[in-house]
């Protein structure tokens, strides 16, 4: 087989995987095989710059931060539909269809739930995806290119030996709701600030200029009209459909709920209505947040006929749901400090029942969210759960106002400590500026003890805040001090669960460094930033002497995270205390000691090739930890070049350059020195 064989056929075997993880939900592979494969493909595309085509998986990991989207003309405009129809017009929308087409013979419709994200057209040229623009005015849109091949499910190219022309389709970014949650407890445990609801976090995504960023958020895509077309046509909706599918292009024809079709084909205007509950009662169910159903008529001949008014198809119709709303009072408006300090202002509002769960809590954002509202103490508000989850105030309902309100003034001091808050230029919060307010602190404890950080399951919330109350715990060392008699003497604390908290504190004596790292909560170092301080500082000891020269050298970590770790490593409070948490008895691991040693220090070793047990990414970082460099070219000043399986141009400019040659086993050698 050729080298572009070969590599033809890893792209659409890695491709295939993608598809079964990201649109099936069906790994077939683990992550590591499927990591390995990937570094193949890489490897060929390094030795083989040429070969590398647009739809490249490698192609989807962000690339540098752009300055502003370019603008660019949609084919065919992009419209928008006639909103706000009931039930009850469902009957009328149906009659005037026909008495427009002037015949009586039943229409058939296709009906779909409206996604509630931001609608999105992607353009593929002869079967490969070329261009990504929002809907912008409907005439021009923005270039979302970068940023919407990072979104796994879509394919780079369509799945097809004869791809058309040009295929454009149309449809929805979303997030879904769980993805949703779990970027919210990512950006919270980061210091980042979060996102109101999904289609906020999936407009703030798209809308990115860095698309590292983008690649790093759980976007979705489901295409549901055709766009521009050429060389291919379509006689129904159904069809279309069934072809997006063929290509590849998620949609959500398959999408099952309650084992019952999403997407239903009908014949009258009353098996639409019976859809319209439908979808209704599965609402909540749903993976992503829906505000209506789409009608469309599914023949596109009779489309054509319909034509448009305005700017609508009068072929289709949104038939909207009522969000689930209500109207409560605000008892009062408290002010959180959380982890970061920031101080968010909560509503505590009359209990009220929204979409079958009672609220009393709802957050109010930040300062001019609550001015932007004119939020009062004693409104009277309408109520939602964004996202179907998190509580919100939509408005006020201002007729209901007492006379004698005043506008909230949002305090400028921390309601814990007193310290001033301070807010800085690039962002809407407040912020707490003591670092050791106690309610910082016990924040930080509950984030410590968290399943990502230290893991020590049996100090919940709950027990934290009732050993805060206590005063058995005011910082992360005392957890490793606490005694079960000390812990007897609190209410509701039987021998048993004093036995079990016990042992779940010396369970967590040994932590790996990356996760004590994330433990300490420090601004915008999350899971990943750990992982990378982890392995480049290899001991906590190297991590505390951390420097920011050093700091910047390590790939994924910018200058934002660098200040802030330096400052968190300047405060000899923050440093003193992990040092009693170490002489407190915990334990940590360091990365394996081989790595850490300097033995290539200042070595520039160029590896290519494939080994047998290891990825190329894999030996780079051995070397980089080892104090080498492993640049991706042969030059006059490369030290080595290590030369695995299939190694190709690289070996032959090594040799040409009189560079000396490694194989696994000398390399081997060269690391033990
Ligand atoms: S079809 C000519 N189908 O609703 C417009 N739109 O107000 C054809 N939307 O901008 C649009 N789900 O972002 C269509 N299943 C669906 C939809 C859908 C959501 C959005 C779309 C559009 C807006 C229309």
């Amino acid at each position: 087989m050729s080298i572009k064989q070969e590599y033809k056929k890893l792209k659409e075997l890695i491709n295939q995987h993608i598809y079964n993880y990201h649109t099936l939900d069906k790994p077939t592979i683990s992550d590591l095989k499927y990591d390995k494969l990937f570094d193949q493909l890489l490897m060929i595309e390094e030795e083989n710059p040429s070969l590398v085509t647009p739809d490249s998986p490698s192609q989807r990991a962000g690339s540098a931060p752009l300055d502003k989207f370019k603008k660019a003309k949609h084919r065919m405009p992009m419209l928008s539909l006639q909103n706000s129809y009931s039930p009850d017009d469902i009957h009328a929308f149906d009659e005037r269809i026909k008495k427009f087409l002037g015949s009586d013979k039943p229409v058939s419709y296709m009906c779909e739930p409206k996604l509630d994200g931001l609608a999105l057209e992607l353009v593929y040229e002869k079967g490969i995806l070329t261009q990504a623009l929002t809907r912008g005015d409907g005439v021009t849109g923005e270039d979302v290119t970068l940023n919407v091949k990072t979104i796994k499910s879509i394919p780079l190219k369509l799945s097809s030996p004869k791809p058309p022309e040009i295929f454009e389709i149309r449809g929805e970014v979303v997030m879904h709701k769980n993805d949703f949650l779990k970027l919210n407890e990512k950006q919270l445990a980061e210091g980042h600030e979060t996102f109101a609801n999904p289609r906020n976090a999936a407009a703030g995504t798209l809308r990115q200029l860095d698309s590292k960023v983008a690649a790093s958020r759980p976007l979705k895509f489901y295409g549901y009209a055709p766009g521009f077309l050429e060389n291919i046509k379509f006689k129904n909706h159904q069809s279309f459909l069934k072809k997006a599918d063929a290509f590849k292009v998620p949609n959500l024809l398959n999408y099952k709920i309650k084992k019952s079709p999403l997407l239903r084909f009908c014949k009258s205007a009353e098996e639409i209505v019976q859809h319209y509950y439908f979808i209704e009662s599965i609402r909540e169910q749903l993976d992503f947040e829906i505000d209506g159903m789409v009608i469309k008529v599914d023949d596109y001949q009779l489309q054509e006929e319909l034509g448009f008014i305005a700017r609508s198809p009068r072929w289709a119709s949104a038939a909207k749901y009522k969000p689930s709303q209500e109207t409560t009072l605000i008892n009062e408006i408290i002010i959180q400090v959380g982890r970061t300090g920031a101080l968010t202002p909560v509503a505590i509002m009359e209990p009220v029942k929204v979409g079958g769960v009672t609220i009393t809590h709802a957050t109010l954002h930040n300062e001019s969210e609550i001015e932007r509202k004119d939020v009062r103490i004693g409104d009277t508000v309408v109520v939602q759960r964004a996202g179907d989850v998190i509580p919100e105030v939509v408005e006020v309902v201002t007729k209901k106002r007492p006379k004698t309100s005043k506008p909230f003034k949002f305090p400028k001091k921390c309601p814990v400590c007193k310290t001033n808050a301070v807010k800085s230029e690039d962002e809407a919060v407040y912020r707490c500026s003591n670092n050791v307010c106690p309610a910082i602190i016990k924040e930080s404890l509950k984030h410590f003890v968290s399943k990502k950080a230290m893991n020590i399951d049996k100090l919940g919330e709950k027990i934290i805040e009732s050993f805060w109350d206590a005063k058995l715990i005011s910082n992360y060392s005392d957890i490793y001090l606490l005694s079960k008699e000390q812990i007897l003497t609190l209410d509701r604390q039987g021998e048993k669960s004093a036995d079990n908290i016990i042992k779940s504190i010396d369970n967590s004596r040994n932590p790996d460094l990356a996760k004590f790292i994330y433990s300490l909560g420090i601004r915008f170092v999350g899971e990943q930033t750990a992982k990378s301080l982890a392995k480049y500082y290899g001991n906590i000891q190297d991590f505390l002497n951390a420097k920011e020269d050093d700091l910047l050298q390590i790939s994924d970590i910018g200058p934002k995270v660098t200040t802030s770790i330096s400052n968190s490593l300047k405060n000899q409070k923050f440093v003193a205390e992990i040092n009693k948490i170490i002489n407190n008895g915990v334990k940590i691991k360091s990365v394996s000691s081989k790595n850490t040693s300097k033995k290539l220090a200042g070595l520039k070793i160029v590896v290519t090739g494939s080994f047998e047990n290891l990825g190329r990414n894999e030996i780079k970082n051995m070397i980089e930890l080892s104090g080498g460099s492993s640049p991706s070219s042969v030059s006059k000043n490369t030290d080595y070049v290590l030369a695995g399986e299939a190694a190709g141009s690289k070996l032959e400019k090594a040799e040409k350059l009189n560079v000396p040659v490694l194989d696994w086993e000398k390399f081997e050698a060269l690391l033990k020195g």
